[in-house]
Parts: structure tokens; C-alpha cells; sequence
């Protein structure tokens, strides 16, 4: 079974998937932490984040896997810490949208879904394209005000929320506008507004749709 789950940055995916994959006694595929995984090694190499080729070549060469709790480790070492570090998050998005970086991803996560025998899969284009056949298809949305709320508050620094909307909303104009693979609520996929409701909601939601077979 295949949980495929999109949506923009700061919508919950994350804290949803790993509930549902709970519940369901699914492994959780965080596809984030595999662009995050390529942009952490091309800060350390040094590599131009523009040059496309030099970081597909990173993409390509890069030991990725995630242990038994579903945490990714790079060359055997544990990185689910350093890959959400500020320098990573400035040029994550960049990085994800070199297509030639896409094109090296996209086949390491099916290999996950397959190994495991099924996943919940999150990330900006697990719906339209890489698990796009799934039965099972939810696209989580917010408004950008509630969701840099919840990151600051997550953060434990309500007061930063205006200048985290502010990168939300820049990270979300790549991510919806790039060329490859770009974030949109595509048909047939359940579209979830958050705004108003609690993880808990949404949980039930999206087990509810799966229990009863229907996406
Ligand atoms: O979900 P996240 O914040 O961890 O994602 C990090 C970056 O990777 C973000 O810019 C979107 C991008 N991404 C992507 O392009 N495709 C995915 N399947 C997952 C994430």
C-alpha cells in the first residue's frame, strides 16, 4: 500500500505522515530529507548549488539510506539533525529543482516503497509523479500565515512568524514554479485545508479514506 502525501512547507506533512504510518504500521518516506541529504553534501563539498551538473554528480554519487526508524543516514552516518540547518534550508530548494538531482531521487524512492512493501510517502510531488498511480492521494494544505504560526511556534519563537511566512512564501514560489516536477494539486487527489483543524482531524481523515478503500 502506498500513501502518497503533497502539499507546501509548513502544511503538516511530516507530523501527519509519521501518525498515519504509525497507525497503519507503515515505514514513512520523508523525500524532503533526501533533497535536504543532496544539499548538505554539496555544502560540504563545496559545490556551486548552480552549477547543475557538478551537484547531480553529488546527487548520483551520494550513500543515502534510512535506518530501521525510518531516519536518513548519508555514507553510514546519521544527518536527520544537520539536514534541517538554516544553510541546508537556503538552498534545499534550488538543489531540488535541478532535474538532473530529481532524476537521480525519484527511482531511490520507489526502491524504498518497494523494499518496504509499502510506504507513506510525503514530499512536493510524491501525488503527481512518483507514486501518481497510488489510490491514495492527499494534498495537505494551509494558508501561509497559519503555517509559518505553526513553524514559529514549533520553533518556540512566535514572534518570528511574519519573517518565517516570508521564506515560506519564497520557498513555495520554487517549489510551485520550477520547471520539474513542480507542487500543484493535480485531479484526483484529495485536497486537505488544515487551516482549521487538528493533526488529530486530519489523521482520522485520511485513515478514514483508507479504511474504507476509497482515496
Ligand atoms: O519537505 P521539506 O521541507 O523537507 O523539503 C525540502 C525541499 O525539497 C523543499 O524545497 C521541497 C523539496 N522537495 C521536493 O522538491 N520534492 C520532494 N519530493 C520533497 C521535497
Amino acid at each position: 500500500m502506498i500513501i502518497a502525501i503533497d502539499g507546501p512547507s509548513g502544511a503538516g506533512k511530516s507530523t501527519i505522515a509519521r501518525r498515519v504510518g504509525e497507525e497503519l504500521g507503515l515505514f514513512v518516506l520523508d523525500t524532503g530529507a533526501m533533497y535536504r541529504s543532496v544539499a548538505l553534501e554539496v555544502l560540504r563539498q563545496q559545490v556551486d548549488p548552480n552549477d547543475s551538473e557538478a551537484v547531480a554528480q553529488v546527487a548520483r554519487r551520494i550513500e543515502l539510506h534510512f535506518d530501521g526508524d525510518g531516519r536518513i543516514t548519508v555514507n553510514g552516518k546519521c544527518v536527520a539533525q544537520e539536514i534541517r540547518s538554516e544553510q541546508v534550508e537556503s538552498i534545499v530548494s534550488v538543489v531540488a529543482a535541478n532535474p538532473l538531482v530529481r532524476r537521480a531521487m525519484v527511482p531511490k524512492q520507489k526502491l524504498v516503497a518497494e523494499e518496504q512493501g509499502g510506504v507513506v510517502a510525503e514530499g512536493r510531488d510524491m501525488t503527481t509523479v512518483v507514486f501518481a498511480d497510488s489510490r491514495f492521494r492527499f494534498y495537505l494544505d494551509a494558508s501561509a500565515e497559519v503555517r509559518a504560526q505553526r513553524r514559529a511556534q514549533q520553533r518556540g519563537t512566535p514572534e518570528k512568524a511574519p519573517e518565517i511566512q516570508l521564506a515560506l512564501e519564497a520557498r513555495d514560489r520554487i517549489d510551485s514554479g520550477r520547471e520539474d516536477s513542480p507542487l500543484h494539486l493535480a485531479q484526483g487527489v484529495r485536497h486537505i485545508d488544515t487551516d482549521n483543524q487538528s493533526a488529530e482531524d486530519v489523521v482520522s481523515e485520511i485513515l478514514g479514506h483508507v479504511r474504507s478503500g476509497v482515496g
